[in-house]
């Protein structure tokens, strides 16, 4: 390919792998290295992974070619890098802006264990005695021969409890270090119970035994600090240091386990080898810490992109630039979900929805689990505890709620099972290693499992979802994937026998961790099939892999009700989110066990600021709905789903920028300041979007807590409006049971909807509140996106608003132009023009809150519209801000409030305060 280096790299015995380097346009690099002649064809997972991404290669500069190294020059996101290749041993330095950032098989880990039958010779690395006659071997050359015969023999037919893997390709493995000099901090591998920068593994500083595991398991009371793995697996990991960071992907779908291993200096002084024949000289000193990983795989191929930064927030981008976007989820979908194993009948939902209304507490969605089922046959269901569902689907809907249903994977095998029976016929079922049918056990005892690697199985899948099939579902109806690492209870390790085979004659072994995300992208196809496209799908996957954030939301899994594992969910959210798949939550209340009432109270002040807002139990736990604890308990509960309520036009315009650019909707401290080395670490705080940080509370009986604002912004406390005067140290904030901490980043500008409705959808004409926190310059900056919030007219006819708010010099002044201007429309569809759009979409806003401003300074605000030369007064008044438990110093603090600015969003105007 244009623009690509190619090489043939042979192993010590002879057999030829080729290797190929190439730039691309969007911000990565990309190695491979993929057997020649492998016996059996390798699973490309980068063929799912970057289907419909353009693909351009960016020219380089051959600034070196010798026999011994090969070295190119290219711009990345305006960035000189450098790669120099160094032929014997095979090694690559990537430099960028002179500094090195990333090197290849550094530690000399390189090693591919080719595809072989079973009587072919071993690959040799020269500790093998040679082939000979056993007389004249010594004593201890013949046990060692022994002892590989033995091993040999094992690599072959693994037996696990019992089970027999096979291995019709042999036992092959591919590892590689990639290191990364200067760099103490790397975050990424979802899934584990862990902490954000990731702990090592190896090494003196070696937190963990063991490596950072990656095959997708159903888990049964996952341990907290650990490095096993759990549902779900995206081999990605970003390294950051203050100047930079760097992001990689392994293409790769096979079981994988990671070393990360810190080490001093800054590994074997790659840069210093490359000014020796690249023609950069000064070499910047970065910090003292380096961290290597080390990558092994069962088997596939190395398909690794190099994402190349240089901020947390470019490497989101071009993550979800090459692993698909965040899907734009319906508004519906980032309000409060109400879930539990299991709502019983007709009448328990109509109760539950009753009450919500009764307590005036808003939600969105009701789910069922699987014991809605007629005998856990998905898309049916139980005739007696649910005789008339679309009646129910449609109770809930003319409410503006909806419903969920569970649906597996594995199908009973029942004839009389008309989803089973034709998916056999069809041939489109998971056969085991001997090619029958694969026979395994889940909630409906025996089952077969649709093989989605078959693009015919997915398509049939999705084709289950059309009214017609799927009966007694309505359009207010969206789904739930669970069990789809896949769970098999009698299968190895509760899952699929790695040698079961897939299409196109690909063994499990190969595909394991994209088999659920097949799953979820099927039942997303589903949505889109049964609405004609036009209704935005909503699917809950519990297994999930690279591109996951494509097709839907994904939840943690099964989680305990203890402090601890309330804690742990925020930098396990973080890894997640970070790792492109954005709408991404916990269980509320932990889904195993009685959470104590304040436990729960504070998950629940917690998950209102997780993308993902759902509660969900155990059929063995007690109820839970937000009413059933009293005073004050239920009031505090309800703040908290009201408190996400009000901000829903912030968060759905921070999924609307995430599904343009990857940003994670609750993000770590760090992504937002990078350059702050304080925030490196902190996972007991986070941030939504760039404008509000939450320190949740996760302890039981704490009085207050300490939360670091990085000083170099102004902060507000949002629950009292009240200016942070000193952010040099960390701030102590009181928590009583009622208070749980949350600042805004002085700069924001942050739009609410301050009036809360039963559920999202009914507030879409409510006006907005506007507030204005403004930084130390007395400026601040906003967006508000809005479209229809459920369908993909804002596609097809660009039928939406993006609204840029900006605060300066004492002007609030608020632009579409822009946004207007570049809309298209899809399809060949026109462009509705934009009249009508502001007739649905533009609201009014009916208030601005401005903080940071001395109100006694203002005489008179006055708002000027387009085209308009004279301009109206305005009424404004300035309020006192009450001071809780925070350390604001002495300062009186009031904020101006400007009620009725009779503007609406998507239309030019400026509001001036003089
Ligand atoms: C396991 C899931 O993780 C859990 O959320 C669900 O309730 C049960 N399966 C039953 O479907």
């Amino acid at each position: 390919m244009k623009g690509t280096l190619s090489a043939s790299v042979s192993s010590s015995s002879g057999v030829l792998f080729a290797l190929s380097v190439g730039v691309l346009d969007g911000g990565a690099l990309r190695v491979q290295m993929r057997e020649e002649n492998p016996i059996g064809n390798l699973y490309q997972v980068a063929n799912v992974v970057l289907e419909n991404v353009e693909l351009k290669s960016k020219p380089f500069k051959l600034v070196q070619s010798s026999s011994e190294y090969t070295a190119i020059a290219f711009n990345s996101t305006d960035i000189e890098h450098t790669l120099a290749i160094h032929h014997r041993p095979f090694r690559m330095d990537l430099s960028s802006r002179n500094t090195p950032i990333w090197t290849f098989n550094e530690h000399g880990y390189l090693h591919y264990e080719h595809q072989r039958l079973k009587d072919s010779p071993p690959p040799t690395d020269g500790s093998e005695p040679a082939q000979s006659n056993d007389e004249t071997l010594s004593e201890d050359e013949k046990t060692k021969k022994q002892l590989l015969e033995e091993i040999k023999k094992d690599m072959w037919d693994e037996s696990f409890s019992g089970k027999i893997d096979s291995k019709p390709k042999g036992p092959t493995s591919i590892g590689f270090d990639m290191n990364f000099p200067g760099f103490k901090h790397t975050y990424g591998l979802p899934q584990h119970a862990s902490s954000y920068s990731l702990k090592p593994t190896r090494g003196s500083e070696a937190q963990y035994s063991e490596p950072y595991r990656l095959y997708n398991f159903d888990v049964f009371e996952y341990e907290l600090d650990n490095p096993m793995a759990l549902y779900g697996s995206v081999p990605f990991l970003m390294a950051h240091r203050k100047d930079y960071s760097v992001g990689v992907l392994w293409m790769n779908a096979a079981e994988m386990w990671v070393d990360v291993e810190r080490k001093a200096g800054r590994g074997s002084s790659p840069a210093l080898q490359m000014q020796d024949y690249v023609p950069f000289s000064t070499i910047s000193q970065t910090s003292a810490t380096s961290t290597t990983t080390h990558w092994m795989a069962e088997s596939g191929s190395i398909d690794v992109l190099i994402l190349l930064g240089p901020t947390p927030a470019a490497v989101s981008d071009q993550l979800t630039r090459f692993s698909g976007r965040p899907a734009l989820p319906q508004l519906f979908a980032i309000g409060y979900h109400q879930c539990r194993w299991n709502y019983l009948d007709e009448q328990d939902v109509a109760d539950v929805d009753a009450n919500f209304d009764q307590f005036d507490i808003p939600y969105d969605v009701l789910w069922l689990d699987i014991e809605h089922t007629d005998g856990k046959r998905y898309f049916t269901w139980d005739k007696v505890k649910f005789p008339n569902p679309a009646d129910m689907q449609n109770d809930l809907a003319v409410k503006g709620r909806k419903m969920v249903t569970i649906i597996d994977p594995h199908l009973k095998q029942d004839d009389g099972y008309p989803v089973s029976k034709k998916a056999k016929d069809l041939g489109l079922l998971v056969k085991n290693s001997g090619g029958s049918d694969f026979d395994g056990w889940c909630w409906p005892g025996s089952s077969f499992w649709i093989d989605y690697l078959n693009p015919e199985g997915r398509k049939f899948w999705a084709e289950q979802f059309k009214y017609t099939n799927y009966q007694g579902s309505t359009p207010s109806l969206y789904t739930w994937n669970d069990m789809n690492e896949p769970s098999v209870f009698n299968g190895p390790e509760i899952t699929m026998p790695k040698d079961n085979l897939h299409h196109g004659g690909f063994e499990h072994r190969e595909v394991h961790n994209i088999y659920g995300a097949l799953q979820h992208r099927a039942t997303a196809e589903g949505h889109l099939v049964r609405s004609d496209n036009t209704d935005r799908p909503f699917v809950l996957s519990r297994a999930f892999f690279i591109g996951t954030q494509k097709y839907g939301a994904i939840w943690t899994g099964d989680n305990t009700a203890t402090w601890d594992h309330l804690a742990v969910s925020v930098p396990m959210l973080l890894t997640i989110g970070g790792s492109g798949i954005t709408f991404c939550g916990a269980d509320v209340g932990g889904f195993f066990g009685n959470p104590d009432t304040d436990l729960l109270v504070r998950w629940y002040q917690m998950a209102a600021f997780q993308p993902f807002f759902r509660a969900h139990a155990h059929i063995d736990t007690k109820r839970r709905e937000p009413w059933l604890f009293g005073e004050p308990f239920t009031s505090t509960i309800r703040e908290a789903i009201r408190r996400r309520y009000r901000i829903l036009p912030y968060l759905y315009t921070l999924f609307w920028e995430s599904n343009q650019n990857g940003a994670p909707v609750m993000r770590s401290i760090m992504h937002e300041f990078p350059e702050d080395e304080n925030t490196f670490e902190i996972e007991d705080a986070f941030m939504l979007g760039s404008a509000l940080l939450i320190h949740p509370v996760v302890a039981k009986d704490v009085t207050s807590v300490s939360v670091y604002l990085p000083p170099s912004a102004v902060w507000y406390n949002y629950n009292t409006f009240a200016r942070i005067s000193n952010t040099a140290s960390p701030v102590q904030v009181e928590t009583p049971l009622d208070v749980i901490p949350i600042f805004l980043k002085g700069g924001s500008i942050l739009p609410r909807r301050d009036r809360v409705r039963r559920a999202a959808g009914l507030g879409v004409h409510d006006p907005y509140t506007l507030v204005i926190a403004l930084d130390k310059a007395g400026s601040a900056k906003g967006k508000l996106y809005v479209d229809d919030g459920k369908s993909y007219r804002h596609e097809t006819h660009g039928e939406s608003i993006v609204a840029d708010l900006e605060f300066q010099g004492g002007v609030l002044s608020s632009t579409s132009r822009a946004w207007f201007e570049k809309r298209g429309a899809a399809d060949g569809k026109v462009v509705t023009d934009q009249a009508t759009v502001l007739e649905s979409l533009g609201n009014r806003v009916e208030r601005l809150v401005i903080l940071g401003m001395k109100a006694s300074g203002v005489k008179s605000v006055v708002v000027k519209k387009a085209g308009e030369t004279a301009g109206k007064r305005l009424e404004f008044s300035e309020e006192e801000v009450v001071l809780e438990g925070v350390d604001e110093g002495s300062a009186k603090q009031t904020v101006v409030i400007v009620k009725d600015p009779k503007v609406l969003i998507g239309e030019e105007w400026s509001i001036v305060l003089s």
